[in-house]
């Protein structure tokens, strides 16, 4: 894994930013692999300002997002698919259908996940994945124990997880207790990898995915298997201080 220092979360943002802007601009054809919650944030920030200023055409850009809400429609305010708007698709000229999430709201997950698998590898694979880490050393919605060679899945949501996104919804009922998640092994088909971690929260997590055992109890340790990873950390992440 190559590692790459940073000063803080801004730094981080522009850093990933400009990877992103590369491979977008120096390629014919891209499918880039997107993440949300709150580590990208500032890194969808920077790339819709490097795009719409250099006026990039984004026809040739196609997106597959790590996961989505199960029970939450497109439409819902909480889902992945929101965010991506709000966040990044609404503010650039992408065409709306080289967008891709996997539908939360569909009536028979097991097809879902088996067509999200198969548009993946229709699409020729992801040229550059982005990721975040959790805390546990989580990757998209793969907690630790989650098998090495899983593909896109039906995942039950821990309690933690269910009680952390309460405040988002009215009644503790509608916060949904599944998500389908991109697996271990189609996280591992990308040809490419950047991982953004950012505050001493993702300390622990960060070390033992450079420095720890290849271990199923720590989902992004896999990561030490990939050929071609990106690690932009700041100091508070890797303990500089
Ligand atoms: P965060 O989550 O960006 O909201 O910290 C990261 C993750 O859990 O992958």
């Amino acid at each position: 894994m190559k590692l790459v220092h940073v000063e803080n979360y801004d730094e981080m943002s522009m850093q990933a930013a400009r990877a992103v802007f590369d491979k977008i601009t120096s390629s014919e054809r891209v499918v880039l692999g997107l993440a949300t919650g709150s580590t990208p944030e500032k890194m969808y920030d920077y790339l819709v300002d490097m795009l719409n200023k250099n006026k990039v055409d984004l026809s040739h850009v196609y997106t597959v997002n790590l996961d989505e809400y199960v029970g939450l429609d497109a439409d819902h305010p909480q889902s992945y698919h929101q965010y991506m708007n709000r966040i990044f698709f609404d503010r650039v000229d992408i065409p709306k259908n080289h967008t891709f999430l996997p539908n939360g709201a569909a009536e028979n997950l097991e097809d879902e996940v088996a067509e999200y698998e198969k548009l993946i590898e229709e699409l020729g694979g992801v040229d550059l994945q982005i990721l975040g880490i959790g805390r546990n050393g989580h990757i998209a919605f793969n907690e630790p124990g989650t098998a090495f060679d899983s593909e896109t899945h039906v995942v039950d949501l821990t309690e933690t997880t269910v009680n952390d996104n309460a405040r988002f919804f009215d009644t503790i009922d509608e916060v949904p207790k599944q998500a389908i998640s991109m697996g271990l092994s189609t996280i591992m088909n990308a040809k490419s990898i950047v991982m953004m971690a950012s505050g001493e929260e993702k300390a622990d997590a960060i070390t033992a995915m450079m420095e720890g055992e290849v271990d199923e109890s720590l989902p992004a340790s896999i990561l030490q298997r990939h050929h071609d990873v990106t690690v932009i950390a700041d100091r508070k992440a890797l303990r500089e201080g």
